[in-house]
């Protein structure tokens, strides 16, 4: 990507660190190097605050009291899904479902299914999916007798388009794809994915977890049927997320949950649902989740996706250059269009040992299968080093990352 001058001197990396009171802390006696970021993002003060604030000021149970702190809670939580409505560019706040993650997300969607599947449909996810998008619909295949057909993935860690072609008929009722694969970092061309399927009559999900945090997505630009993500890759915290679905596929999917705040009305003899979005979150919700997710949007936002993701860019080239220069280094997954992630590994040495010993020098990496045992399989290999930067990282640090993966190379050989 080029980077555009203005976007260039607005983003002052130290500035950003200074935001984040992590990245202070020592970790074995040496600085946190903090390169774990496709696991979960660093959280910002702005975020912490509003956590802060909610406990201290306002928690109470949402949509339910007349009391003023209810009232308070459920003003901001409305407010953040309409942040999240904006962000994702949904035609309407409703179509923004509240869950506890990508994970929720996309089960709900694959149980609703339950009801719509026959047997002999036929259902295409991609070779390049995290678990979480692979056992839901194996789930549902089982319950329904539908197929599950895969995309497959080339060397350079990219989806066969052509075969994707081949796959696609009018038994094709959903397809499921991830936006950026968390073990490679390959960006997937989700536009082209999403047209050919709508032009067999199939829906879409596309799992945003990965991309969330490079990438605004404009859902009704993608023309998406569902779209997932969750906020602690965001900078907000774990145990919420969000499922947008065009309201059309949610009104027609049966709820996921029953329990109070779903219903419209309850007898013994019938119950009723609640309209969108509340028919698909029954019980109480992560209220300080939603909103502190809904300020983490802000954050992001106000640093701006162009500018995070022109400066992500610079340290991929760094970094994978830097890397590659260490001999019996492989990284896997070098399609063109990357974000921010390299999974690499040194010749015969457990991609675990080498995690081991980063932790020692105070790095965070993630070592293994990162929950896509397939794409191992694939390259034949039981898992790899994954380093993942975010906006707040620096050159300086990956200098360092060198250095130590170096120095594991000579401990290990
Ligand atoms: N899905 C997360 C990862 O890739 C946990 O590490």
């Amino acid at each position: 990507m080029i980077i555009k001058e203005g976007v260039k001197k607005m983003f002052q990396v130290e500035n950003i660190r200074k935001d984040f009171p992590i990245l202070l802390r020592k970790v074995n006696g040496k600085p946190l190097i903090y390169f774990d970021n496709a696991a979960t993002s660093q959280t910002p003060k702005q975020v912490i605050d509003v956590i802060v604030d909610y406990y201290t000021n306002y928690n109470a149970n949402i949509h339910r009291g007349v009391h003023t702190l209810s009232q308070e809670a459920t003003d901001k939580y409305e407010e953040a899904r309409h942040k999240i409505q904006k962000h994702f560019n949904a035609k309407k706040a409703p179509e923004i479902i509240f869950t506890s993650g990508t994970t929720h997300s996309i089960n709900i969607i694959s149980s609703g299914f339950e009801a719509l599947l026959n047997e002999g449909d036929e259902v295409i996810v991609s070779a390049l999916e995290h678990h979480s998008n692979i056992v839901p619909w194996q789930m549902l295949c089982e319950k329904t007798g539908a197929i599950l057909k895969v995309i497959p993935m080339n060397q350079l860690g990219e989806l066969e388009i052509n075969e994707y072609d081949k796959l696609l008929s009018k038994k094709t009722k959903l397809v499921f794809v991830n936006h950026i694969s968390n073990a490679l970092g390959t960006i997937n061309p989700i536009k082209n994915i999403i047209d050919k399927a709508h032009k067999v009559g199939a829906a879409v999900l596309i799992d945003g977890a990965q991309a969330c945090p490079h990438i605004k997505p404009d859902v009704q630009e993608l023309d998406v049927d569902f779209y997932v993500a969750s906020a602690h890759k965001i900078c907000g915290p774990t145990g919420v997320g969000m499922l947008y679905g065009k309201e059309e596929w949610l009104n027609k999917l049966p709820p996921y949950q029953g329990g109070g705040e779903m219903i419209a009305t309850v007898s013994f003899e019938k119950t009723t649902y609640a309209d969108l979005p509340h028919k698909f979150e029954a019980g109480t919700p992560n209220i300080c989740g939603g909103i502190a997710f809904g300020k983490a949007i802000d954050y992001m936002n106000a640093i701006g996706f162009e500018a995070i993701m022109s400066y992500e860019n610079e340290l991929l080239r760094y970094g994978t250059s830097q890397l590659l220069e260490i001999e019996g280094l492989t990284i896997y997954g070098q399609s063109k269009n990357k974000a921010s992630v390299i999974s690499f590994n040194l010749d015969g040495i457990h991609p675990y040992d080498v995690g081991t010993l980063l932790d020692k020098m105070g790095i965070a990496v993630r070592t293994g299968h990162h929950c896509a045992q397939p794409v191992m399989d694939y390259y034949k290999i039981p898992g790899t080093i994954r380093a993942s930067f975010s906006f707040y990282n620096t050159k300086e640090e990956i200098d360092i990352l060198v250095k130590g993966v170096k120095k594991a190379k000579l401990m290990l050989s």
